[in-house]
């Protein structure tokens, strides 16, 4: 807006001669602390202690976060009666003055996060009293009790956001939020809440609650069908139980539960549109096998007894899978870190659209992969860090599960897979299969074997991770016609990789991981796609010549015993390389040229430059980024060794003249003493 630069330009050259004086008096940098954009001043980080008031009258938006303020002053914002939002972040505010805001019936905003407002809550409470169309308003990280909070928001109904993180509320009630009626996001993280008692029943419009990291015990009688989102996150809940006889469809889209200490599934709400249900880090098990078991003397109904005062009891048939609620919306699972063991009959298929499936570390011991046993809308699938030695699959009807994606058995015990069980899935494209004790093979077609699993001709399989399989030999053609970019071998020490194992694979591989796995010969020539390599753990005596044929832009070099990098290749690496990890190699201190070359090109990252050690003749380690020059300058090379032979007698021959020299100049005495000496013995003559 032309209008506005004029202004801008006008406003500077007003301004700037009289904070030049402020600045110069404060001995701070002599700078223009504002900078004005449009409708907006941004005067973040200037080191100001007041509102500056030379800024346009007209100006809407007023940023001044990291400031000095300690107080805003009756009339500090009486020359800006157009301002919406106020920002006074991370300043030192411990109060407000009274009327601040009279003349500011705009402001929609205000930031006041990250002060000390709990010092003077009282006085700020009145200056907000005029704030009738203030929308969204921030006071995280004041230090703020739950009856400061009731204070401060007493009269706020306008209020539609709220953010009270990082305070010390301890607990929630119906006073605390009294009047907020229009409130649809509250945020009240990093708390030390331990109880919320009734305390949202009246704000039918709130959709977006936050309670993550708190003290919470349990949810229980949860009743707020209009909310979209909650999240209870690291909490220690051990119970989320909805009041399961409302009639009504909670709109509910997330919940968040992760990192708690839930023991059962939480008992969600009969009717609801749950499509993110995280559950990550908890206790959870199923545990439908013991409602039968009569001979113990096992209970099947829980009771909750309410905090409060009035004991009211809520009583749960625990055991009862019809009680978990509606799930049909589910889309991602994630319950990652838990105790399941086994899902109860039918439990998956109540979720028709699932597309993200999360199990990573529980105990499960075998899982089916089967349109009947998996929704067939599924697109990743972890299983890693189980139990399970079992994968159930039927030939024919495992291509039904058209949308599998992802798939992660790595870290399991599984061993007779059948052999052509991933083959047959027909958008399967990133599979890892680390940590198994798989071997791989290729069969020619109709013939299946167990023992071994099958990986060629799978035409949408990109990435493959197999480290840490024992596998010992890969023959040749057992990737034909996979076109796989990324492919891990690392961590199959008895590999020794041979040239027709990764057949097929030179015109789409771009990662390729032998860490470990014994590599001696290899002729990396042809895979001229090659971007990532890592050969770490290898014992190679020097970087494998062909790599200087590729485009790579990362190396891993780790953990061998490389002397030196010769320096051609070292230039050529330099070129190409982005990020290499070299650590772990047995460098000789006198032939770190590959170092200086490293060192003078800008584009290239040793990661782990700060840990490369290299050895002098002396066996002695010394940190090559501490490694002072003239310490080494050639040592070990036979031709400087001559030049320190001559040095030495050059040295010696100097001293003895001068000694020599010495003796004549300044003990006259001795030398007839010493021609005495010589001349002892009698002469023939
Ligand atoms: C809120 O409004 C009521 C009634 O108008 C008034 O008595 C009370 O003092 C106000 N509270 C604050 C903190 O201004
Ligand atoms: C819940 O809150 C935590 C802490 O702020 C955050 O890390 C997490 O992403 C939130 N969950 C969701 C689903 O937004
Ligand atoms: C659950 O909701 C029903 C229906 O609104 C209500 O009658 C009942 O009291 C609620 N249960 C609890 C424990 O509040
Ligand atoms: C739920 O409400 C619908 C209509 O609002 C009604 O038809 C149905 O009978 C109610 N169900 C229960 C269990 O109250
Ligand atoms: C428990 O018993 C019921 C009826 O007797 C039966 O339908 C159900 O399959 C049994 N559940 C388990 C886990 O054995
Ligand atoms: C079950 O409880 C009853 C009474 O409390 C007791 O007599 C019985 O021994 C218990 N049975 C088992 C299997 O623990
Ligand atoms: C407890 O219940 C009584 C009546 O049943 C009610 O008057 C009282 O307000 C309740 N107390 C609390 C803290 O809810
Ligand atoms: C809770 O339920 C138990 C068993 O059903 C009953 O004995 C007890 O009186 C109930 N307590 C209350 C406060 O309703
Ligand atoms: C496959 O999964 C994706 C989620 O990644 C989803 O958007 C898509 O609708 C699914 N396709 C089918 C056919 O289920
Ligand atoms: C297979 O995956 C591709 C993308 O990876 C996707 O476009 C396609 O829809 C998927 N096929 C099916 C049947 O879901
Ligand atoms: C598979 O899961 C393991 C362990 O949970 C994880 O480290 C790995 O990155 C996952 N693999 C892929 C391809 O995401
Ligand atoms: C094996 O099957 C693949 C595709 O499934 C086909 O391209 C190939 O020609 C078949 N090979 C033989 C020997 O039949």
């Amino acid at each position: 807006m032309p209008v506005f630069d004029r202004l801008s330009i006008v406003v500077c050259h007003a301004v700037v001669p009289l904070l030049l004086v402020l600045l110069s008096a404060s001995g701070h940098p002599q700078t223009f602390p504002c900078r004005l954009i449009q409708g907006t001043a941004l005067c973040n980080s200037c080191q100001l202690s007041t509102i500056p008031d030379h800024l346009p009258h007209q100006i809407e938006e007023i940023f001044l976060d990291k400031n000095l303020m300690l107080n805003l002053q009756d009339g500090c914002l009486s020359r800006y009666p157009f301002l919406r939002m106020l920002s006074c972040a991370n300043n030192r505010l411990m109060t407000v003055e009274e009327s601040v805001f009279s003349e500011s019936p705009l402001l929609e905003n205000l930031n006041l996060a990250d002060n000390e407002l709990h010092y003077g809550h009282k006085q700020v409470a009145k200056s907000f009293s005029s704030l009738s169309k203030l929308k969204t308003l921030d006071l995280s990280g004041n230090g703020l009790s739950a009856d400061m909070v009731s204070v401060l928001v007493q009269n706020l109904s306008s209020l539609e956001t709220l953010y009270l993180s990082r305070n010390s509320m301890l607990r929630l009630d119906e006073s605390t939020f009294r009047s907020l009626h229009q409130l649809k996001e509250l945020n009240v993280e990093r708390n030390l809440l331990f109880e919320i008692s009734g305390a949202f029943d009246h704000m039918k419009k709130l959709q977006r609650l936050n309670l993550a990291f708190n003290c919470l015990p349990c949810l229980v009688n949860f009743e707020m069908t209009q909310l979209l989102v909650l999240n209870a996150s690291h909490n220690s809940v051990e119970w989320f139980i909805t009041n399961q006889s409302l009639n009504e469809t909670f709109q509910l889209e997330t919940l968040d539960l992760s990192d708690n200490h839930l023991l059962f599934f939480p008992f969600l709400p009969t009717y609801n549109r749950i499509r993110t249900l995280l559950l990550s880090n908890n206790r959870v098990g199923f545990y439908q096998h013991f409602a039968n078991d009569t001979s113990s003397n096992w209970t099947t109904r829980v009771e909750y007894y309410n905090l409060g005062q009035n004991v009211s009891n809520i009583t749960m048939e625990i055991w009862n899978e019809n009680l978990h609620g509606d799930l049909s919306s589910v889309e991602l699972l994630d319950l990652s870190e838990n105790k399941v063991n086994y899902f109860p009959h039918g439990f998956i298929q109540q979720m028709p659209h699932l597309y993200w499936l999360r199990l990573r570390s529980n105990c499960l011991q075998s899982i089916s992969l089967t349109p009947e046993d998996l929704p067939v809308t599924l697109y990743e699938l972890d299983v890693s860090r189980n139990r399970l030695t079992e994968l159930k699959a039927s030939q024919r009807s495992i291509s039904e599960l058209n949308n599998l994606t992802h798939l992660n058995l790595s870290t399991n015990d599984l061993q007779n897979l059948p052999s052509r069980i991933f083959t047959s899935l027909p958008n399967l494209s990133t599979l890892d299969l680390s940590d198994n004790a798989v071997d791989v093979c290729y069969l020619p077609n109709y013939t299946s074997f167990s023992g071994c699993v099958v990986l060629s001709n799978m035409v949408s399989l990109k990435q493959l991770y197999l480290s840490g399989c024992s596998i010992q030999n890969i023959p040749s053609s057992v990737f034909k016609g996979t076109p796989l970019t990324h492919l891990e071998l690392s961590s199959n020490p008895d590999l020794h990789l041979k040239q027709e194992s990764l057949e097929g694979l030179a015109n789409t591989l771009q990662h390729l991981g032998l860490g470990n796995t014994g590599l001696q010969e290899f002729d990396f020539s042809p895979y001229s796609h090659l971007k990532s390599l890592n050969i770490c753990r290898n014992s190679l005596l020097e970087i494998p010549e062909s790599l200087m044929a590729l485009n790579l832009k990362l190396l891993d070099l780790r953990d061998n015993m490389l002397t030196t990098i010769q320096s051609q290749h070292a230039s050529m690496l330099a070129q190409r390389l982005q990020t290499v990890y070299m650590n772990g190699n047995a460098f000789n201190c006198c032939h770190l040229d590959w170092y200086r070359t490293f060192r003078k090109n800008k584009d290239i990252n040793v990661v782990d430059l700060s840990e490369i050690t290299c050895l002098d003749t002396n066996h002695r380690h010394h940190k090559i980024v501490l490694l002072d020059v003239v310490h080494c300058g050639g040592l070990g090379n036979e031709e400087s060794a001559v030049w320190y032979i001559l040095l030495f007698l050059t040295v010696s021959i100097s001293i003895m003249g001068i000694s020599v020299i010495y003796m004549l100049t300044f003990k006259p005495r001795m030398l007839p003493r010493a021609i005495k000496k010589r001349c002892w013995r009698p002469t023939p003559y």
